[in-house]
C-alpha cells in the first residue's frame, strides 16, 4: 500500500445536502462545505430526482469552495473518498461517479465510504475521547441502529428500527402538525416552547420487550408513535393552538424510549462511553436525558450540531481508517443504495451476555 495520506478529500451526496471537506493528517477540518438543497421543503420531504439534479448542478461548486477555503488544489490531495450507500441512489451516483474522476484524473487512490459508519466517527474529529470501545446510538433519517463498537471496524449491531427511522418520525409528525422540512429542527424548536401534557406510547418499551430475553428488547418501532399523534390530531382537529404541547409529548416519548434502549445497551455490555451520531443527534432534549442517566459513571460522546448533519468531513475521517486497513477501493466500485454495514454483526439479544464484549481493547490506531 502506498504511503498514508495526509490530505484526504471528502464527498457526501447520499440525500440532500451536498458536502465536501478537506482534512489534514492530525483530522483537523481545513475547508468544509455543506450545500442544503431548500427546494424539498415544499413538497414535505426529499424528492429523489430533484435531489439527484440539484447535486449535478452544484457538486464543481461545493468541492471547488472546500479546496479553496483549505488552500489547496486538487493535485495535492492525497485521497480521494465518498459516500458510496445507503441513501439515494441517484444522488450517490453524482458523488461516486465525480470522486472517482477527479481521483482517476490527479492519479491518487479512491476510497468509497458507508454513511452510517461515517456518522460514528464525526464525533472523533472534535473529540479525541470519542472512539472505541462505545455503545453507539445512530439516529437518522433512514436508520436507527443501536451497536457495540470494540473497535474502529468491529460493530456489534444489538437493535434496529423494525419500521420508521426516529429522524423519519421526526419528519412525519412536523408534517401533521403543519410544520416545514426537514421536520427535526422544527419540532425541537416548536417543543421548546410546550409541554408534554399529552399521553403517547412508548413503543417496545414494555410488556414482551422489556424483557432482556425478547427479540424486541434493543429494537425499535417508531411508526406507531407517528400513528398515535396522528390520531390526537384527527381528533383535536386544528392541532395548530396545540402544535408547542403535540411537538414536546412526541419529542418526549422519542427520546425517552431512544435513552432506555441506550441504557439497557450499557448495561448489557458493561460499556459506559456511549456514542450518538447521525441527524437526530443534534437534538438537545436527547443530548441532555442520555446525560442524565448516563451520570456520574458514563461518558456521553456527541459530533457537534454541524458534523452530526450529513457531511464531507466525517466521509474523509471514515476514509482515512478504511484506506489505512483496507487499502484502495477498486475502480469498479460502484453506489449502492443498500450498502452493507462493514464490520457490522448481527448476534442475537438472547444468545450473548457482558463477557462477549471486550472493554481492555485499546482504540484503533486509526
Ligand atoms: O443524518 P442526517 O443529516 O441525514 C440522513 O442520513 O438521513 O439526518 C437527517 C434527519 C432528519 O430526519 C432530520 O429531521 C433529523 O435528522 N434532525 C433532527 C434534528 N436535526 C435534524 N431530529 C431531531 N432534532 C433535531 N434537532
Ligand atoms: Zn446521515
Amino acid at each position: 500500500m502506498a504511503d498514508l495520506p495526509s490530505l484526504i478529500f471528502g464527498m457526501e451526496s447520499s440525500c440532500d445536502e451536498t458536502s465536501a471537506a478537506v482534512i489534514d493528517a492530525d483530522d483537523r477540518i481545513l475547508g468544509h462545505v455543506v450545500l442544503s438543497q431548500d427546494e424539498h421543503e415544499v413538497y414535505g420531504g426529499v424528492v429523489p430526482e430533484l435531489a439527484a439534479r440539484a447535486h449535478l448542478r452544484s457538486i464543481d461548486a461545493v468541492a471547488d469552495a472546500a479546496l479553496r477555503q483549505a488552500g489547496v488544489r486538487g493535485n495535492e490531495i492525497d485521497l480521494w473518498s465518498v459516500t458510496a450507500g445507503p441513501g439515494l441512489i441517484g444522488s450517490l451516483l453524482v458523488g461516486v461517479s465525480w470522486t472517482k474522476a477527479a481521483a482517476f484524473g490527479y492519479r491518487r487512490p479512491f476510497v468509497a465510504c458507508h454513511h452510517m459508519e461515517a456518522h460514528l466517527f464525526a464525533a472523533s474529529l472534535e473529540d479525541p475521547d470519542a472512539c472505541p470501545p462505545f455503545v453507539g446510538l445512530l439516529v437518522s433519517g433512514g436508520h436507527t441502529l443501536l451497536l457495540h463498537a470494540g473497535a474502529w471496524g468491529e460493530y456489534t449491531l444489538l437493535g434496529e428500527t423494525r419500521d420508521d427511522a426516529v429522524g423519519e418520525a421526526f419528519d412525519k409528525v412536523a408534517k401533521l402538525l403543519g410544520m416545514g422540512y426537514p421536520g427535526g429542527p422544527e419540532i425541537e424548536r416548536a417543543a421548546a416552547a410546550g409541554e408534554p401534557h399529552f399521553q403517547l406510547p412508548r413503543p417496545m418499551v414494555k410488556g414482551r420487550a422489556g424483557q432482556p430475553g425478547d427479540p424486541a428488547y434493543f429494537d425499535f418501532s417508531f411508526s406507531g408513535l407517528k400513528t398515535a399523534v396522528a390520531v390526537l390530531v384527527e381528533k383535536i382537529g386544528d392541532p395548530t393552538p396545540r402544535s408547542a404541547d403535540l411537538a414536546a409529548s412526541f419529542q418526549a416519548a422519542a427520546v425517552d424510549v431512544l435513552a432506555t434502549k441506550v441504557m439497557r445497551a450499557v448495561a448489557r455490555t458493561g460499556c459506559r462511553r456511549v456514542l450518538v451520531g447521525g441527524g437526530v443527534a443534534a437534538n438537545k432534549a436527547l443530548r441532555a436525558e442520555l446525560m442524565r442517566r448516563l451520570r456520574p459513571h458514563g461518558s456521553l460522546h456527541f459530533a457537534s450540531p454541524r458534523l452530526s448533519l450529513d457531511n464531507g468531513a466525517m466521509i474523509a475521517r471514515t476514509a482515512r481508517f478504511r484506506y489505512a486497513r483496507d487499502g484502495a477501493s477498486p475502480w469498479d466500485t460502484d453506489a449502492s443504495a443498500s450498502l452493507a454495514f462493514p464490520g457490522l454483526t448481527s448476534i442475537s439479544n438472547a444468545g450473548h451476555d457482558r463477557r462477549t464484549f471486550r472493554h481492555g481493547t485499546a482504540a484503533a490506531a486509526n
